[in-house]
C-alpha cells in the first residue's frame, strides 16, 4: 500500500529527473538540463516531503473529480440536481476540500517500451464521494521518455453517469523554482479564443472571446508579464492570468497547446493534449509568506500552471465541450510537457 510521504522518481538518458509522491500523486520535482547542461528544477514547490505534506496541497497534484470551478456546486444529469460543496467562495473548485489531490493514490511501476520509466497511480472514488455521482475507477500514468517528455495519461469508468474533469497542477518556471518571476518567461498559445472571467460569478461567464487585441493574445509569442502587467480588465480581476484558453482546432487528437521558453537559461517546454481547453494560472495568490525550493519565498507569479482541461463549468454550460461520462465508456485524456533547448 502506497503511504501518503513515499517518494516515487523517474530518471531518463538525458538526466531529467521526475519525482512524484503518494499523496495526490504530487509532483514536487522536475530536473531538467539548461543549454549549457546545468540542472534545475523547474516546478515550484517545497524543499521537504513533509512540507509539501502540510503545505498547499495543489502543487502539482492530480486534481479531480471536476478540476477548476463548477458555479455554485450544482449541476444536473440524467433530471438529478445535484450540489457540492462550494470551498472557493461561492463556487465547487477542483473536487472539493477533499478532492483527487489530497488521496493517497496507490503507484506501481508501469512499463511500455515507449517509457524509460512509469508508474501507474490508481483511485477508486466511491459512489457519491465529494458529492459526485457514481464509483469512478480512475488510472493516471506517468511516463518519462528519453525525448525529455513527460507523459501523464488519465482513463476513468463510472459506474453511474457522472461529470469528470481532471487535471495536473504543477507551477513550471523555466530559470528554475526560486529563482524569480516568470514574467519575462515567453509563453506562445495554440489559442485564438478564451473563457472571460466575471468577477461577480467567480469564475467564467459562459462566453467564447477573440483574444485578439487583448492582453490574452498569445496566438504570437511575448512575455508572460506583458499581460500580467497590463491594463486590462480581465487581467484585473484575478491580478494576472487565471484563464481557460480555447485550443484551436481541438479534434480529440493530441495537439500543441502552449510553448513555454526562457531566454536565459534557453529551457523550453511545449504543452501537448487531446482535450479542448488549458488554464493558464500565473500564481497570483502567492504572498511570499511560504518558503519554497532553495530556501526562497514563494512569490506572487512565481510560476505558471498551465494545466488541460474541458472548460470550466461545462456542466451547466451547453455550448462547452462535454465532461459527461457515462458506464461503458472510458474518459482519456493525456498532456505531455516536452522539454528542450531553444
Ligand atoms: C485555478 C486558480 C486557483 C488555483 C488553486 C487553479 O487551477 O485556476 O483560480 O486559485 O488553481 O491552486
Amino acid at each position: 500500500m502506497t503511504k501518503a510521504s513515499d517518494v516515487f522518481k523517474l530518471k531518463n538518458a538525458n538526466n531529467v529527473e521526475v519525482t512524484f509522491i503518494g499523496r495526490g500523486g504530487q509532483i514536487t520535482g522536475i530536473t531538467v538540463p539548461d543549454k549549457d547542461g546545468k540542472l534545475a528544477d523547474v516546478v515550484i514547490g517545497y524543499q521537504s516531503v513533509e512540507e509539501a505534506l502540510a503545505g498547499d496541497g495543489y502543487f502539482g497534484a492530480l486534481c479531480g473529480r471536476f478540476s477548476n470551478r463548477i458555479v455554485k456546486g450544482q449541476f444536473s444529469l440524467e433530471g438529478i440536481d445535484y450540489q457540492l460543496e462550494c470551498n472557493n467562495g461561492p463556487n465547487h473548485l477542483h473536487g472539493g476540500s477533499e478532492g483527487f489531490n489530497s488521496r493517497v493514490w496507490d503507484v506501481t511501476p508501469y512499463e511500455e517500451s515507449r517509457f524509460t520509466q512509469a508508474y501507474k497511480l490508481s483511485l477508486v472514488s466511491p459512489d457519491g464521494d465529494q458529492g459526485y455521482p457514481g464509483e469512478l475507477k480512475v488510472e493516471v500514468v506517468y511516463g518519462l521518455t528519453d525525448e525529455n517528455e513527460l507523459v501523464i495519461e488519465y482513463a476513468a469508468e463510472t459506474s453511474k453517469a457522472t461529470i469528470i474533469n481532471l487535471t495536473s497542477h504543477a507551477y513550471f518556471n523555466l530559470k528554475g523554482a526560486g529563482n524569480g518571476t516568470i514574467e519575462d518567461q515567453v509563453l506562445e498559445l495554440n489559442a485564438s479564443k478564451f473563457t472571460p472571467l466575471s468577477a461577480e460569478i467567480g469564475t467564467v461567464t459562459g462566453e467564447i472571446t477573440e483574444v485578439k487585441g487583448t492582453a490574452m493574445d498569445f496566438v504570437d509569442a511575448k512575455t508572460i508579464g506583458e499581460a500580467c502587467n497590463a491594463d486590462d480588465d480581465q487581467v484585473k480581476i484575478v491580478d494576472g492570468i487565471d484563464h481557460n484558453f480555447v485550443i484551436d482546432g481541438y479534434d480529440g487528437m493530441l495537439r500543441l497547446a502552449a510553448r513555454l521558453s526562457d531566454e536565459e537559461s534557453g529551457r523550453c517546454m511545449e504543452v501537448f493534449t487531446n482535450q479542448p481547453g488549458i488554464q493558464i494560472y500565473t500564481g497570483s495568490h502567492f504572498d511570499g509568506t511560504e518558503t519554497g525550493k532553495l530556501g526562497k519565498p514563494i512569490v506572487k507569479w512565481g510560476g505558471v500552471a498551465m494545466e488541460t482541461q474541458i472548460f470550466p463549468d461545462s456542466p451547466n454550460k451547453e455550448h462547452f465541450p462535454n465532461a459527461v461520462l457515462k458506464p461503458g465508456e472510458v474518459y482519456k485524456h493525456t498532456c505531455v510537457y516536452k522539454f528542450s533547448i531553444q
